[in-house]
């Protein structure tokens, strides 16, 4: 993939470019919990986004997307707003905070491709927010934190894309590391990671290639429904300042105040935080049965409590229950489509892996995506 993106980019604009690659990631467990000031567990995956960049001396950008097979044009003298063309979104709006930070660059041109599923809950576009931020800073011999990398690219995705998402894609891009998982805390973003030991199982990820057209929008609802519940209960409750302080007694104090909906989505947050804690534990201990279970429980409240889930991942993880060899199953990110991820034993798991196929068939008549992923470094020069 590296290769053929960077003749393409020779062959286009014939120049030597500067290759970045920025990956997209897996979330062991702890979703919808990022924007809720909670706890997430995601690490980066061998998947991504590959750049080719390189300067040519005018004020304009020429950014081409294999992928899509489409070229948007950037006029660098004007000021920089979103376009109709949703992937260049994400690249303009990291332009556009660059420059709100003081960081000036030059015209130049970008390729990139990736061999990451779109809409399949990998993160595909914040590791092209990030892959952006890392190509074009270091281009323009910008040196830029990490945290500011991640800020730059998360405010990409809200105020060009419209999702009004948490902090967590973005920071395994960037701070992925390979074999580990990262434990973030999203409110001081502190983070430790914790090595993974897959010897004796592996993580399988399903992909129902649903992607929910409403998505975005419901996503963006959520968020509202929690922040709706935490300012009513607050009012009860001052001390609850954020899902951080709020505890379970708070909400059942406040149930009758609240909606069933709001009620739910609330207590969701809850569970699934305390799920993370838990899970961060077991995983020092080796993954397994226990870490499973919890990935079970996730994808239950995802389901029923959030209700960000769809019946092709509901049947996927319910077959995954039957099947001795799959410790855990749950969808993964933001929901309504994409993939499940799978915690399966090494011992069994072609089985595993052509049985959950051939339930999937079964019920709606066509394949699923099957990746096999490995945990890899952060977004990086290549
Ligand atoms: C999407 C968002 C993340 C996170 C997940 C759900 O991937 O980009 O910030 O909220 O959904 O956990």
């Amino acid at each position: 993939m590296k290769d053929k993106i960077k003749r393409i980019f020779r062959e286009q604009f014939l120049k030597e470019p500067l290759m970045v690659f920025a990956p997209g990631r897996i979330n062991l467990i702890g979703d919808h919990t990022d924007y809720n000031s909670g706890f997430v567990l995601p690490a980066a995956i061998n998947r991504g986004i590959f750049m080719a960049l390189a300067e040519n001396g005018t004020d304009s950008c020429k950014l081409v997307s294999l992928d899509m097979g489409e070229a948007v044009e950037v006029n660098l003298k004007n000021s920089l707003r979103p376009t109709n063309t949703g992937w260049a979104n994400y690249i303009i709006g990291v332009m556009d905070g660059l420059r709100n930070q003081g960081l000036e660059f030059n015209g130049f041109d970008a390729v990139f491709g990736g061999n990451i599923p779109i809409g399949s809950g990998l993160s595909s576009s914040a590791a092209l927010e990030c892959a952006a931020v890392l190509g074009i800073s270091r281009l323009s011999g910008n040196e830029i934190s990490e945290n500011d990398m991640i800020s730059i690219a998360q405010k990409a995705e809200h105020e060009f894309a419209g999702v009004k998402c948490g902090i967590m894609d973005q920071f395994a891009s960037i701070m992925g590391k390979e074999d580990n998982a990262m434990r973030l805390d999203c409110r001081s973003l502190r983070y430790e990671y914790l090595p993974l030991d897959l010897k004796d199982c592996g993580f399988v990820l399903l992909d129902t290639k649903v992607s929910h057209s409403l998505g975005n929008s419901q996503y963006n609802k959520r968020r509202e429904e929690c922040c709706e519940g935490l300012n009513t209960i607050r009012k009860k409750h001052p001390k609850a300042s954020s899902f951080r302080e709020l505890t379970m007694e708070m909400l059942e104090d406040s149930k009758n105040e609240l909606t069933e909906k709001v009620y739910n989505r609330c207590s969701f947050v809850l569970e699934e935080n305390n799920r993370v804690i838990r899970a961060g534990a077991y995983l020092r201990s080796g993954l397994g049965k226990e870490f499973g279970q919890l990935m079970y429980a996730s994808h239950e409240g995802l389901s029923n409590l959030y209700e960000v889930s769809c019946c092709e991942l509901d049947l996927l993880v319910e077959s995954a229950r039957r099947l001795k060899p799959v410790y855990g199953a749950r969808m993964m990110g933001g929901g309504f489509g994409g993939c499940t991820l799978n915690l399966i034993a090494n011992k069994g798991k072609e089985k595993s892996i052509s049985q959950l196929r051939q339930s999937f068939e079964t019920a709606f008549g066509r394949k699923p995506g099957v990746y096999e992923v490995n945990v890899i470094d952060g977004a990086r020069i290549i």
